[in-house]
């Protein structure tokens, strides 16, 4: 589903100034549920199907082999389940339930401020429900990711929720939306996984309110000889790992002000403010 109000923030590229209008299409309080938006722009017209808007098409965009993984059909009904439920206990050798995690999230990113929140590669929608749910009537959350099987499961699982939160498949390299849209971005995992993960920060940035937050949830390199082998062998297949002066520089050049990092072992939660 993605919010009707919300396609006026939406930017299908860069030269476009305004947002989409829909074309047709079936809503449920407000929610577009299936349908087409065109950018009058340049008259492109992008669906709605499987409850997301899809701003990518055929492109496949995974650009490395752990992303080709999340293209796969099983991927998105198996993420949560298998590995997200248990992700940060294994990680950090410690009992870390989501709970905690998604408490941190919402702390960090000051949820209780409202308005419109961003989950940059958000796959089965974890953080976007939290965030949606927690936030109710006092603003928007929309999920993005590039991989259609975890935004199908995403939509599938954030359903059930009384205060629907919005999806699209879109590439966090290049933010299909305006300037300063969003009061706060959170991102879980995905900074490990994304191309270039510099130009997402940029971009968060560019699409934060002044003072805007982001909440970052990452994984660290390793200290551990068996550690290090296991995140080597990860790195092949794309993943990388960061050390914790590189998350803090990172954010620093991108124009937010990072806070202090927060570590478990080997997972890290990065706050920052837009400067
Ligand atoms: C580690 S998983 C994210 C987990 C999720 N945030 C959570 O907390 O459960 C990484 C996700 O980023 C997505 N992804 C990778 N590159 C992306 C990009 N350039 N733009 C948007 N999503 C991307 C992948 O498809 C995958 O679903």
């Amino acid at each position: 589903m993605f919010r009707r109000e919300l396609l006026s923030i939406v930017r299908s590229n860069p030269a476009s100034s305004g947002g989409l209008e829909l074309v047709e299409g079936i809503e449920e309080n407000g929610d577009i549920t299936s349908g087409r938006a065109v950018d009058p722009a340049t008259g492109k017209v992008y669906p709605v199907k499987n409850g997301y808007l899809d701003l990518l098409g055929s492109r496949a965009s995974a650009d490395n082999v752990a992303n080709l993984t999340n293209f796969l059909p099983g991927a998105g009904p198996l993420y949560e389940p298998l590995w997200r439920v248990r992700s940060l206990t294994l990680l950090t050798g410690k009992p870390f339930p989501n709970e905690r995690e998604l408490e941190i999230i919402s702390d960090l990113v000051r949820l209780d401020r409202g308005g419109r929140y961003l989950d940059l590669g958000c796959s089965a929608g974890l953080y976007t429900r939290s965030l949606a749910a927690t936030l109710g009537d006092r603003g928007d959350v929309v999920g993005i990711d590039i991989s259609p099987s975890m935004l199908k499961e995403a939509v599938r699982r954030a359903r059930k929720l009384e205060a629907t939160p919005s999806f699209t498949r879109a590439d966090a390299e290049n933010l299909p939306f305006a300037d300063a849209s969003f009061a706060g971005a959170v991102c879980g995992g995905s900074l490990n996984e994304f191309g270039d993960p510099a130009r997402t920060l940029r971009e968060r940035r560019r699409v934060l309110e002044p003072s805007g937050r982001v909440a970052i949830m990452g994984i660290l390199k390793a200290k551990t000889s068996r550690g290090r082998r296991l995140q080597s062998f990860l790195s092949t297949g794309g993943v990388r790992f960061f050390e914790p002066e590189e998350v803090l520089s990172l954010l620093d050049h991108a124009g937010l002000e990072p806070d202090p990092l927060r570590t478990y072992n080997v997972v890290f939660f990065a706050g920052a403010t837009r400067r």
